[in-house]
C-alpha cells in the first residue's frame, strides 16, 4: 500500500483538523492510501517515534475543532535545530537526518500545511529531493500564490466581534477604544475586521502613520456628536519614521515577538489629544475557536487536493484558491510572492477611505 505522511507547522490556526481530517478520508476513499501523522511539525520528522497511522476513526468529529491533533510547532526548523549539549544550546543542521526518515517512514509524499516559515523549509527540503506538497495556513493571510489561506476568515470574525463589543463599551464612556490585532507585517486582518466592525482609524504596517490625521477625526466625529471611536491597529503598524515595537526583538536564532504598538498609540491620544483611551490586544484569541464555515470548506478542499497531487506523484507544489478555483503551483514561485500584503492604493484600501476611515497618512 502507498503511503503519505502529513505535518502542521508553525503557529497554529482554524481549519487544521479540516485539513487532516480530508487528507485521511480523500487518502483513504479516492486512491486507498495509507496517511502517516507526524507530531509536532517538523520535530515529527526528524524524530518519528511518535508517527501514527492516522485511520478514519482518529479523525472523527475534529472537522469543527481548532487547534491541530497533530500538535504543531515553530521551532522545529530541521535545517537550524536547537538541541542542549551538556546543558548548552547548540543549533545543528539534521537536514538529512529528516529527508532520511521520509525513506525509512517509506513516504511517497509529505503534505505539509503552514505558513511562510514552514513552507519555506519544505522548499528546501524539496530541493534536496523530498517529496513535499504544501498548503497554505495562517491567520496572517500572508501567504503569496493564493487569495487566501485558511485560518484568516475564522481570525477575522474573531476581530471583527471584538470590534462590535468594543463599540457599545466606548459609546457609553466616549472613549477611544484601541485594538490591536496580529498578522506580523501584513495588515490583512485588521483591514478585514476594521471595515466589517466599522472602526474609525485602521493603522497597517504598509501605510505608516501620523497621529496628527487620527486626533483630528476624531475631533471630527466629536463636532458631530460622536464623542468615541474605534481604532483597529495591527501589530505590525509603524509610525512614520518611526520603528515596529517588539515585545521580544529578534536575537540569534529567536523569532522576534510584535507587539505593544496599541498602548503606545492609546497613551500618545490620551497625552496629546486629551480623549480618555484605551487598549485592548486580542491576541492568541484570534487563533483559536471554532473555524468559521469558510475555513472548514477552503481547508477541506486544499487537503482533497493535495492528496490528489500526491496520488499523481506530483510534488514541490503549493495548492492555492485563485477566484473559486482550487489549483496548485511551484512552491518556490508563491514563496516568490509572500509576504503578500495589502496594497495601499487597492480597492480594499480604497473602498476604506470612502467609508471616511483614516489610515492615519494624510
Ligand atoms: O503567524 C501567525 C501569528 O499569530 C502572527 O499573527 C503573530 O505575530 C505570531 O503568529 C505569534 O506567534 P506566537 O504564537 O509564537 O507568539
Amino acid at each position: 500500500m502507498r503511503r503519505i505522511g502529513i505535518l502542521t507547522g508553525g503557529g497554529d490556526a482554524p481549519g487544521l483538523n479540516a485539513v487532516i481530517r480530508a487528507v485521511v478520508h480523500t487518502a483513504k476513499n479516492e486512491f486507498d492510501l495509507q496517511v502517516l501523522g507526524l507530531r509536532n511539525g517538523f520535530d515529527g520528522l526528524v524524530e518519528p517515534e511518535s508517527v501514527r497511522v492516522l485511520s478514519r476513526s482518529e479523525v472523527r468529529g475534529i472537522l469543527s475543532r481548532g487547534g491541530t491533533i497533530l500538535g504543531a510547532a515553530n521551532r522545529g526548523n530541521p535545517f537550524a535545530r536547537k538541541i542542549i549539549v551538556d546543558g548548552r544550546e547548540e543549533v545543528r543542521d539534521v537536514s538529512a537526518q529528516a529527508l532520511h526518515n521520509i525513506e525509512q517512514l517509506k513516504l511517497d509524499s509529505l503534505i505539509v500545511v503552514g505558513g511562510d516559515g514552514t513552507l519555506r523549509i519544505s522548499k528546501e527540503l524539496c530541493d534536496r529531493g523530498a517529496p513535499i506538497i504544501g498548503i497554505p495556513k495562517t491567520i496572517d493571510n500572508d501567504m503569496g500564490g493564493t487569495d487566501q489561506t485558511f485560518g484568516f476568515s475564522t481570525a477575522m470574525r474573531t476581530a471583527t466581534e471584538a470590534i462590535d463589543k468594543l463599540h457599545t463599551t466606548a459609546e457609553s464612556h466616549h472613549r477611544v477604544m484601541v485594538l490591536e490585532l496580529m498578522g506580523r507585517d501584513a495588515g490583512w486582518i485588521a483591514l478585514a475586521a476594521g471595515i466589517s466592525g466599522g472602526a474609525d482609524v485602521i493603522l497597517i504596517p504598509e501605510i505608516p502613520f501620523d497621529l496628527q490625521p487620527v486626533m483630528q477625526i476624531f475631533r471630527a466625529r466629536a463636532k458631530r456628536g460622536s464623542y468615541f471611536s474605534i481604532m483597529a491597529i495591527a501589530e505590525g503598524a509603524c509610525p512614520k519614521g518611526g520603528l515596529q515595537q517588539f515585545k521580544i526583538p529578534a536575537h540569534g536564532l529567536h523569532i522576534p515577538r510584535l507587539g505593544g504598538i496599541a498602548q503606545q498609540v492609546a497613551d500618545q491620544i490620551h497625552e496629546k489629544a486629551g480623549v480618555e483611551s484605551r487598549c485592548t490586544v486580542l491576541g492568541h484569541l484570534q487563533r483559536g475557536g471554532t473555524p468559521t464555515p469558510f475555513d472548514r470548506w477552503l481547508a477541506t478542499r486544499y487537503g482533497a487536493a493535495a492528496v490528489r497531487l500526491a496520488a499523481a506523484g506530483e510534488h514541490g507544489l503549493m495548492v492555492n484558491l485563485r477566484g473559486r478555483h482550487i489549483g496548485s503551483m511551484p512552491l518556490d514561485e508563491a514563496l516568490a510572492q509572500t509576504p503578500k500584503l495589502v496594497d495601499p492604493a487597492g480597492e480594499l484600501v480604497t473602498t476604506a477611505r470612502g467609508l471616511g476611515i483614516v489610515f492615519g497618512d494624510e
